[in-house]
């Protein structure tokens, strides 16, 4: 099952820059079922199923949005950068876990409260230099005693649950889903090709462990395993967002407008065709909102064609990320069955 690892990874907690835990949990759910897995340079994962002369690359980038200390006042509150794409407004108020040098600290993310905010402050949306974190320390020298420091990284504190309909939330979903999705594929590939399985850094902060990754590789093609926004909830239209949540895979046409990535058609007509074969659900999109791992590793080397198997998420970016099971079961069978045989470019 799917959900027991992809609970696992999503409860495991590594923002950009900081993704060791999940990177150790990774490592040992392949060891023996791949041929060779090391770390790069960068930190990103690299586990190779070796094949044949022609090379896919599959990126699932295991970093997820969360916080960093920059400062801690004299009464031990602290001061933190987001890293990553926060709505500010569903940061506040939350659980915080910061990962000191002496292990896991809890906190909260305070502000003033609503009893005390003017007519004014109540319309506007809360900005960073309005919250903190309290972790309960009264003093600077408390919290540096606890291990917190400047440059100690924090993640949101919310553990992953089951939902109706085989519908799950949690915390990090952007991208343990794709992580989970790219674990069951190597697994479970039978394939002539050679398969490179990147678990990526730092995507959040501009999509740099797959840049790096995809030049040292120089794979043949490449496919971004993420989370996708569905158009299908109060709030959001279909003509804003045409795929929903429980209707299969998503395959990239177009993302960001065409800024991000202009997917390979060949790659795509190669997974079209796999889902098709198998009479598996997927449906395609033109985005315009967000990009992923793709969008850097189509640059990398003389262009290396690339497209993004996504699964729909609802909320992304926030601590109650919501998608449905048998989208990732899905997604991994059209990934499967592709790679029985290499695309024709
Ligand atoms: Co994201
Ligand atoms: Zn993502």
């Amino acid at each position: 099952m799917v959900y027991e690892i992809l609970k696992r990874l999503s409860d495991a907690h590594g923002v950009s820059g900081s993704e060791g835990s999940v990177f150790r949990i990774i490592r040992k759910e392949l060891d023996g079922c791949v041929d060779e897995i090391r770390e790069d340079p960068m930190g990103n994962l690299v586990a190779v199923k070796k094949g044949n002369d022609f090379s896919v690359m599959i990126a699932a980038h295991m970093d997820e949005i969360g916080v960093m200390v920059k400062f801690i006042d004299e009464k031990g509150f602290i001061r933190f950068i987001t890293l990553g794409g926060w709505y500010l407004p569903s940061l506040y108020a939350q659980r915080i876990i910061l990962h000191g040098s002496r292990g896991a600290v809890r906190g909260v993310i305070g502000g003033k409260p609503v009893h005390k905010m003017d007519e004014d402050d109540r319309k506007k949306p809360i900005r960073l230099d309005d919250m903190f974190i309290d972790v309960g320390a009264t003093s600077r020298d408390e919290a540096v005693a606890l291990g917190i420091e400047i440059g100690t990284p924090g993640t949101i504190d919310r553990e992953c649950v089951e939902l109706a309909n085989g519908r799950i939330t949690g915390k990090a979903f952007d991208n343990r889903v794709g992580a989970a999705m790219l674990i069951k594929v190597l697994k479970n590939v039978k394939s002539p090709l050679t398969l490179y399985g990147v678990f990526t850094v730092q995507e959040e902060v501009g999509l740099k462990g797959a840049r790096t990754s995809a030049y040292a590789l120089d794979p043949d093609c490449a496919i971004a395993t993420d989370v996708t926004i569905p158009g299908d909830h109060p709030g959001i239209e279909p003509r804003d967002a045409a795929v929903e949540m429980g209707k299969g895979p998503v395959i990239t046409i177009v993302d960001a407008s065409g800024r991000g990535l202009i997917a390979s058609r060949t790659i795509n007509k190669w997974l079209l065709d796999a889902a098709r074969a198998r009479d598996l659900p997927v449906q395609v999109e033109v985005g315009t909102g967000g990009t992923t791992d793709a969008s850097s590793i189509h640059l990398e080397r003389g262009g290396i064609p690339s497209t993004t198997v996504s699964i729909p998420a609802r909320y992304i970016h926030s601590p109650v990320e919501v998608v449905d099971l048998n989208d990732i079961e899905a997604g991994v069978q059209v990934l499967l069955e592709a790679l029985k045989k290499k695309p024709k470019i």
